[in-house]
């Protein structure tokens, strides 16, 4: 456990990671889940500013996978109705839970300017990086 301001520093740094090493990874976040007020906030990211600060559970993508405690993976992003779009050029997203203690406190969320280029390897790759930040908390 350490500070947020240190554990926002790292998390913007494996944001940054990610986004450098994948040719389609083209926007890569963090999102924190309040469970009182069941909202989605946006945290450390790398990528286009984004209106989508707060989100709802339930809503768009990320809202599902707050409430779904599923991987969320999208191979085409107009083939879904609960999208929020952030921006024209996004095509496809994964969304992957990340679990602290077995509970389910935010989500990594990537969004990608090509279709369908996500596989079950990103999956397995982002629950594994998903398992070092669960160690931040
Ligand atoms: N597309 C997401 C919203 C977040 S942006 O991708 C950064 C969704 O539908 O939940």
């Amino acid at each position: 456990v350490q500070s947020q301001l240190e554990r926002d520093e790292k998390l913007k740094k494996i944001c940054q990671l990610l986004s450098d090493s994948v040719s389609y990874y083209d926007w890569v976040g963090y999102y924190f889940a309040n469970h009182e007020t069941k909202t989605l906030h946006l945290g450390p990211y790398v990528g286009a500013a984004t209106d989508h600060t707060v989100i709802p559970f339930g809503k768009g993508i990320c809202g599902q996978v707050a409430e779904s405690n599923a991987n969320f993976v999208v191979p085409d992003v107009k083939a879904q109705d609960n999208y929020i779009a952030c921006s024209i050029t996004v095509k496809s997203e994964i969304v992957v839970p990340l679990f602290v203690n077995g509970k389910n406190i935010g989500q990594i969320d990537i969004d990608s300017h090509v279709i369908d280029p996500f596989t079950t390897e990103d999956e397995r790759f982002l629950e594994f990086v998903n398992e070092q930040v669960a160690t931040l908390f």
